[in-house]
């Protein structure tokens, strides 16, 4: 049965319908990993848009950047698995606060099948559901929506010396760039200062005392915004797990605002940051700890993303002098 039959069948069960029709291809997957497409499925109440993501790893893996192999190869398809764990296990634990797709279900094939590392995701159209706005660039204003979900979906999580098997199912450290996953790319940094440090900074983020379940992608890309942009949801949860909140908020500052920005308001934001988690918190932990330990990790997380950047792809444009500067805060709290 080829992909296409196998998706229409699977949405046929999981809708108990019969008409089911392919809208449009939204894109392919990083790295030709399958695609993400609009479906319409007749169900009693009407007609009703569903995303699909379909998963089928290319026979000869090819990445964008040069960087190809097993490691890399088996992060994506750990995280395609990570991803439908979190809709399965995860998603429905959120507050209405935490705005997600829902998920009708996710197939994925027996490991003696030939296609085990294929799988289906069936999900809510946030489009449908009033999030129809992508952003590449935001203001300094228009971030905050997009920080406060990230205080949210941090709050939700967040724990006090977590168990070493913690979070189930998930990443035991989120995010796609920490140095144990990105071995190649440390080994093609030039020398540098942030090369010396690398482990260090990664230990201080690992060890820390407080973590939650970060999103672990949260570039701009990965929010859909409502019209007027007061509202937004997040989407691709391949690198949730376990992990320290400032290196979502590092990670997405640096997708959307401009140097001059960053540079200007990284301050304002880390505390609009605080006050949302606090707020969310509702004193189940003390935030002025969880505060007092994170506040800095903000320049080591941020310095990390660079130590990747560096290693990954050296003249990438968010490789700037904000950023350097950062990074320098970064490793003189870890040397
Ligand atoms: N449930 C959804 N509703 C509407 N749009 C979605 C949904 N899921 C993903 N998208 C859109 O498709 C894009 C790609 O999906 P994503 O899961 O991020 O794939 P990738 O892993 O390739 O980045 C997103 O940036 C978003 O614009
Ligand atoms: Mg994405």
């Amino acid at each position: 049965m080829n992909t296409q039959s196998e998706i229409i069948e699977y949405i046929q069960e999981q809708f108990s319908c019969s008409k089911v029709i392919k809208l449009e291809k939204i894109q392919t997957l990083w790295s030709g990993y399958g695609e993400i497409s609009r479906y319409q499925v007749m169900v009693q109440d009407g007609a009703k848009n569903i995303i699909v993501k379909s998963i089928v790893p290319p026979n000869v893996p090819t990445h964008p950047k040069g960087w190809q192999g097993d490691v890399s190869h088996l992060r994506k398809i750990k995280s395609y698995q990570v991803e439908a764990n979190w809709y399965q296990d995860y998603a429905s634990t959120l507050s209405r606060a935490s705005q997600v797709p829902h998920c009708f279900g996710v197939k994925s094939f027996a490991i003696d099948h030939p296609r085990h590392e294929s799988s289906i995701i069936l999900l809510s159209d946030l489009d449908a559901s009033g999030f129809s706005v992508r952003k590449q660039h935001l203001s300094v204003d228009e971030s905050k929506v997009c920080i406060k979900w990230l205080a949210i979906f941090h709050a939700n999580n967040l724990q006090d010396n977590h168990l070493a098997s913690w979070p189930k199912g998930l990443w035991a450290t989120g995010s796609y760039w920490y140095l144990a996953t990105r071995q190649n790319e440390y080994h093609a940094m030039q020398e540098s200062n942030v090369k010396s440090a690398a482990y260090k900074l990664d230990d201080k983020l690992n060890r820390c005392r407080f973590k939650t379940i970060i999103h672990g992608d949260a570039k701009v890309a990965n929010f859909c915004f409502s019209a007027d942009l007061s509202k937004v949801a997040a989407v691709d949860f391949q690198y949730v797990g376990a992990g320290c909140g400032m290196k979502d908020l590092v990670y997405f500052m640096g997708s959307c605002l401009s140097e001059h920005d960053c540079q200007e308001s990284y301050e304002e934001l880390l505390e609009y940051y605080f006050s949302q988690l606090s707020a969310a918190l509702q004193s189940r932990l003390d935030s002025c700890e969880i505060i007092e330990e994170w506040r800095p990790l903000f320049f080591v997380a941020w310095a990390d993303f660079q130590r990747f950047l560096l290693g990954w792809s050296p003249e990438h444009h968010k490789i700037n002098d904000f950023s350097s500067a950062i990074t320098q805060r970064g490793i003189s709290l870890v040397n």
